[in-house]
């Protein structure tokens, strides 16, 4: 599948070295607002060439609008985005066609269709293909925004080094003012060490991050299949490299008894509020009206320079693969921004599917 949600609809195309990727979004209202800025904007947020080390492609993100506005507004109709690609290598993987790389799409891809697959730089595999997503989640964000819904990440961990400090929504958004996008500048710095440090290894770090919605309105969400955090949980764990997910304190909360875990409910300026919504905004898979946040890990970047042992599918004969393409680092501060793009897109889908977005009239 490569559509994802219900009544706000995402269906993205494109391979990593092919002409170019790209999203069609179905299901928008007409009369939203939308620019090149816009989707520029978040385009870039997503690239950190500033650490080359997290975007050796660097890729200059060069896109068009092709359908679905008119004089700067939505129409109503599909909106389409292309996402050229330019700066491709594609000769680093001429050597690595049929010796598939461990942790990489390779294996599971020559499994499924043969030798039909594109393997340059991962093919549609590739991190590459979140940039659509990111394009998507600019439009998306803009719909939010107009019903008051932020969305905003930051890295919690990366390459073993975790925050320390507590943060509010507004550190959270101030923080990608800074090189990586952390509240606590201490674990930054050393998160920036262990980024040399991969380096210099040859090798690649995984982590964390975590997402904070806040202005979701309450009831949003379904009984049983459609619940909010599953829905979270099936778009986290679409983007390349994600291993897991924890929904409010998570696996803290699993270690507590019952008495600590339950968040008191309080009434907050007259209205039913949680006292200290360590459950993350939903009971039931319904949003209450409060901050929703839960946090995803990703793994280290498969590429890495350092030989890896595999089977070479030609002759079924074990190999050494000595990978000598680029390859980010490591893939959470990308992936964050996806993240960011895919929970925008999530909660526009439950906006509609609870009739809060209408497309039998513009958007007032
Ligand atoms: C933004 C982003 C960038 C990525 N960059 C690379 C990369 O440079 N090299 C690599 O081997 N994998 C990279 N990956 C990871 C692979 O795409 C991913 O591990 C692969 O598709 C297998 O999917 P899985 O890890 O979810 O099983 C990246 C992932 C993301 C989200």
């Amino acid at each position: 599948m490569n559509t994802f949600g219900r009544e706000f609809r995402i269906t993205t195309f494109g391979e990593s070295h092919g002409r170019a990727i790209g999203v069609v979004i179905d299901g928008l209202p007409a009369g939203l607002p939308i620019s090149p800025e816009d989707v520029k904007r978040e385009l870039e947020r997503r690239m950190f060439c500033h650490i080359p080390a997290l975007n050796p492609r660097c890729e200059p993100e060069e896109f068009e609008i092709l359908s679905g506005v008119k004089d700067g507004y939505t129409q109503g109709t599909p909106l389409a985005i292309v996402i050229w690609n330019k700066r491709v290598i594609s000769s680093y993987y001429d050597e690595l066609w049929l010796k598939p790389r461990p942790g990489h799409a390779d294996l599971a891809y020559y499994i499924k269709y043969g030798v039909h697959y594109d393997h340059r730089g991962g093919g549609r595999a590739s991190g590459r293909t979140t940039a659509a997503i990111v394009a998507a989640g600019a439009v998306a964000k803009k719909l939010l925004a107009h019903f008051g819904i932020e969305v905003a990440g930051h890295i919690t961990e990366l390459g073993g080094v975790e925050i320390g400090s507590e943060y509010t929504f507004e550190e959270v958004k101030k923080c990608w003012e800074k090189p990586l996008p952390v509240v606590d500048d201490v674990a930054m710095e050393k998160m920036l060490e262990k980024i040399r440090e991969a380096v210099v290894a040859g090798d690649s770090l995984g982590g964390g991050v975590e997402i904070h919605a806040v202005g979701v309105p309450p009831g949003l969400g379904e009984p049983h299949f459609g619940k909010i955090k599953a829905e979270l949980a099936a778009a986290a764990l679409s983007i390349p490299s994600a291993v897991a997910f924890d929904w409010g304190w998570g696996r803290s909360l699993a270690k507590m008894r019952g008495s600590e875990a339950n968040d008191a409910i309080v009434l907050r300026e007259g209205r039913l509020a949680l006292e200290t919504n360590k459950i993350g905004g939903s009971l039931g898979g319904i949003t209450l009206g409060e901050p929703l946040y839960f946090r995803v890990w990703f793994k280290p970047t498969p590429s890495v320079r350092k030989p890896q042992r595999t089977v070479d599918l030609g002759n079924m004969k074990p190999t050494v693969l000595e990978f000598r393409g680029r390859y980010d680092v490591s893939t959470v501060p990308k992936a964050l921004v996806a993240l960011e793009a895919m929970t925008a897109v999530v909660l526009a889908d439950h906006l509609a599917r609870a009739g809060l977005v209408r497309r039998d009239k513009p958007l007032s």
